[in-house]
Parts: C-alpha cells; sequence; structure tokens
C-alpha cells in the first residue's frame, strides 16, 4: 500500500517525519511530497531517510517526464494525506489552484485525501481558512481537526497540529477505504423522474440528485464500479462512474432491473414519481378553463426488486415530512430493504434540493444509527460505513 504525504510549509512540517515513521511502522510505503516552503522547515534528507523513497520537490518541470510520473503516481496511491496544511495549501486545494507539485498532484488523485491544518490560532479562525475547509469537507476530504493548545508564537488557540498518531489513523482508515470495494458492482440511483404530459410538459419533483451522485463518487473512491442511473440533474458525472441517463419511473425501473445483473448492492437514492399521467400527443391548450389530470400509479421499482432480490444487498431512501423513522420501518419491511436511509425533507436547508443532509439509518435488526447534519458528501461516507463496514451486518 502506498500512501502520499503531502508536506506544506509551517512550523509542525518537522512533524511529518513522526507520520512518515507511524506510517512505514503500519507497513504502509510513503510518497513525501513537499512544497518549496516546507523544505524551508524540514530538509528532504530526513524525510527520505525516514521513508526510504526519493522525495518529490518544487520547482518542477511541467516537460520533463518525471513530473508527468509524478501525475502517473496520483493514480497508484491509495490516500493523499497532507500534514501540516498551512492556511495556504487549505485554500489552495479547496479553489483547484495548481501551482506546484502538491496542489497539481491533488487536482490528479481520485483516492481519499485527508488534511491536517496547522496555523496560527487567528488563521485558523479566519473566515476564508474556514471557507477552504468547508469546501473540501462538503467534496469528501477527511480534516483532522487542529488541537487547542500553545502555538509557536507563544499564543494559545486552536490551530496546533493534531497528534502524528491521529493522522496515522486517519490516513490509514482512508487507504483501507479505498480498497474495501474492490471487486464489487454498486447500482445507485439519483435524481428525480418527470413524468410527461403532454409533449412540453411533465410532472417532478425537487430532488437535485445529490445525495445520490454524492454515494455513487464516494463509492467509485472506494474501489467499487458503479453504475449511475440518474434521472435529469444539473450535476456532472462523478469520476470514473458509468452514467446511465433516463428521464421517467419506467425507464429508471427498466435502466435498475438491467444494472442490477451481477451486481451487489442497490442504493435507491432517486426520488422516483409514485404518479404518472398518460400524456397527451400533442400540447394541451390553453382555453381559460382549468383541467383535470389523470395520474396512474408507477411501478415501484424498490417493492419489485425486493421481492427477488436474491443475495443483492438493498437499501432505500425514505424522505418523509412527518413521523420520519416509523414510515421508514414500514418501508424497510414491506419492500424487504436491508438498509433504509431516512431523512426529514421539512426543515429548510436539509435533505431535498440541498447541498446538506441528516439521516438515520434504519437496519433489519431494529438497529439505528444517527448521521448528524453534514455535506451530503460526508452524509454518503458514513452511509457506505454503515452499510458496508466491518460492523454492518452479522
Ligand atoms: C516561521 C514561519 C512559520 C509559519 N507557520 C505557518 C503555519 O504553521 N501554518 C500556516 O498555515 N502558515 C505558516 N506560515 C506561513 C506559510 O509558510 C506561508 O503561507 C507559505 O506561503 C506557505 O507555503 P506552502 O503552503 O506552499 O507550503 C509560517 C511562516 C513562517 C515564516
Amino acid at each position: 500500500m502506498l500512501i502520499a504525504l503531502g508536506v506544506s510549509g509551517g512550523i509542525a512540517a518537522y512533524k511529518a517525519c513522526e507520520i512518515v515513521r507511524g506510517l512505514d511502522r503500519a507497513g504502509s510505503a510513503v510518497q513525501v511530497i513537499l512544497t518549496r516552503n516546507a523544505e524551508r522547515f524540514v530538509t528532504p534528507l530526513t524525510l527520505q531517510t525516514l521513508s526510504r523513497r526519493k522525495v518529490l520537490l518544487d520547482p518542477f518541470d511541467l516537460s520533463s517526464p518525471e513530473t508527468v510520473r509524478h501525475i502517473d503516481l496520483a493514480r497508484e496511491i491509495a490516500a493523499l494525506v497532507v500534514a501540516p496544511a498551512t492556511a495556504n495549501v487549505l485554500a489552495k486545494l479547496a479553489r483547484g489552484i495548481a501551482d506546484d507539485l502538491l496542489s497539481t498532484f491533488y487536482l490528479a488523485v481520485t483516492a481519499p485525501v485527508v488534511v491536517a491544518p496547522a496555523m496560527n490560532a487567528r488563521m485558523w479562525l479566519h473566515p476564508a481558512t474556514q471557507e477552504s475547509l468547508a469546501t473540501l469537507r462538503a467534496r469528501g476530504v477527511a480534516v483532522v481537526d487542529p488541537a487547542v493548545g500553545w502555538l509557536a508564537e507563544g499564543e494559545s488557540g486552536p490551530g496546533r497540529l493534531a497528534e502524528p498518531d491521529a493522522i496515522v489513523a486517519a490516513a490509514l482508515a482512508a487507504a483501507r477505504r479505498s480498497r474495501e470495494l474492490e471487486g464489487k458492482t454498486l447500482v445507485v440511483t439519483a435524481g428525480p423522474t418527470r413524468e410527461p404530459v403532454d409533449p412540453v410538459r411533465f410532472l417532478s419533483n425537487r430532488s437535485s440528485g445529490r445525495m445520490g451522485y454524492a454515494l455513487a463518487a464516494a463509492a467509485a473512491r472506494r474501489g467499487a464500479r458503479v453504475v449511475l442511473v440518474s434521472g435529469p440533474v444539473d450535476l456532472p458525472p462523478p469520476f470514473g462512474v458509468e452514467v446511465v441517463r433516463v428521464r421517467t419511473a419506467e425507464e429508471m425501473r427498466v435502466a435498475v432491473h438491467e444494472a442490477r445483473a451481477g451486481a451487489h448492492a442497490l442504493l435507491m437514492a432517486a426520488a422516483v414519481a409514485d404518479f404518472a399521467a398518460r400524456p397527451a400527443e400533442s400540447k394541451i391548450k390553453k382555453s381559460g378553463r382549468g383541467i383535470s389530470l389523470a395520474l396512474e400509479p408507477t411501478r415501484d421499482i424498490l417493492a419489485e426488486v425486493g421481492r427477488d432480490k436474491g443475495d443483492l444487498l438493498l437499501v432505500g431512501f425514505a424522505a418523509e415530512t412527518e413521523d420520519v423513522v416509523e414510515r421508514a420501518r414500514g418501508k424497510l419491511r414491506s419492500k424487504s430493504l436491508d438498509f433504509v436511509v431516512a431523512n426529514e425533507v421539512s426543515a429548510d436547508g436539509k435533505g431535498i434540493e440541498s447541498e446538506r443532509n441528516a439521516v438515520t439509518i434504519l437496519d433489519r435488526d431494529g438497529g439505528a444509527v444517527e448521521v448528524p447534519e453534514a455535506s451530503k458528501a460526508e452524509v454518503a461516507e458514513r452511509i457506505l460505513d454503515r452499510v458496508f463496514g466491518a460492523e454492518a451486518r452479522p
């Protein structure tokens, strides 16, 4: 297993030596990447000796084949850990600025990323730094929060690098996650469906698809082959995920049945329409009078799959406005699900259409795990931890 350790230019850079030793003791090879400013705080020679691997340094020459190989390296690593991460490096990673080797490397990494910030308390508390962290967290980057204590500048506050042991543990956990679903195929559904009323109108719902897309991206980061059956959404396809685009509930049903063959798990995060109209062949004309639409129930994809699921691990989502857990439990039982992820959608700013979510994951044995409000990327990680983690099923 190979872990990349990015070291940036803060006073805590010397602690990178302890992190290299910890990862080495745990049996992981370590590829150190130093920023130019980090070289002022810790010598490449020390890190090279401890890691027994050539340390990668700036400046780098974009025309050299060596540099291209460094980017290739991004494909091989099980995790990237940046420790210490300066305010500067956090801002660059958050914005996608790629003006040195570490920040360029980060953009090429698809494995899990961990950052361990360290800086003066005022720099840490600055809204610019907190915004960078929020952006990175929302992207699924794990943050090992700094400790509160005496800082090098002779004042106390938050900003001291977390203990090297904690950073090593976070790096190893991230690296293990990157292999966890290797060899497995997951089908994830996302987004709303559109049920046509006539050639120009449709019935739909407020689902943004973000929860399903975050799940698909997180599963791909853990090494799974992911087929994402997506309703119409305004989101870019996650890296390394096969996207099957559908519009109606019926198209989604057909695509799910097709994709589930040979799959290990189906995670139904889509908000599939429960009712569909019989569409008019030509545009319904405005007449000044009201019209009535006859709606028929759509076929229930989860219930159909649940009836003949075999070894397929089945995860449903229940977006409810009242009696959330109660109703989700009912869905779990009636559709033979292994897990149901329940969320309340009436609260402002989370759940449907939003960047954030708070959910309860229920299992067949009556267990319930609460995931407090977080970005959908973080919630997706917790869902995968619960569904595929060691403690998931007896
Ligand atoms: C003595 C000294 C200590 C510093 N310590 C930190 C630090 O702990 N955290 C931080 O974010 N910046 C720190 N800085 C500022 C960074 O070195 C500066 O922002 C630099 O541009 C970071 O470069 P890099 O992120 O490319 O490594 C320190 C600067 C000096 C001169």
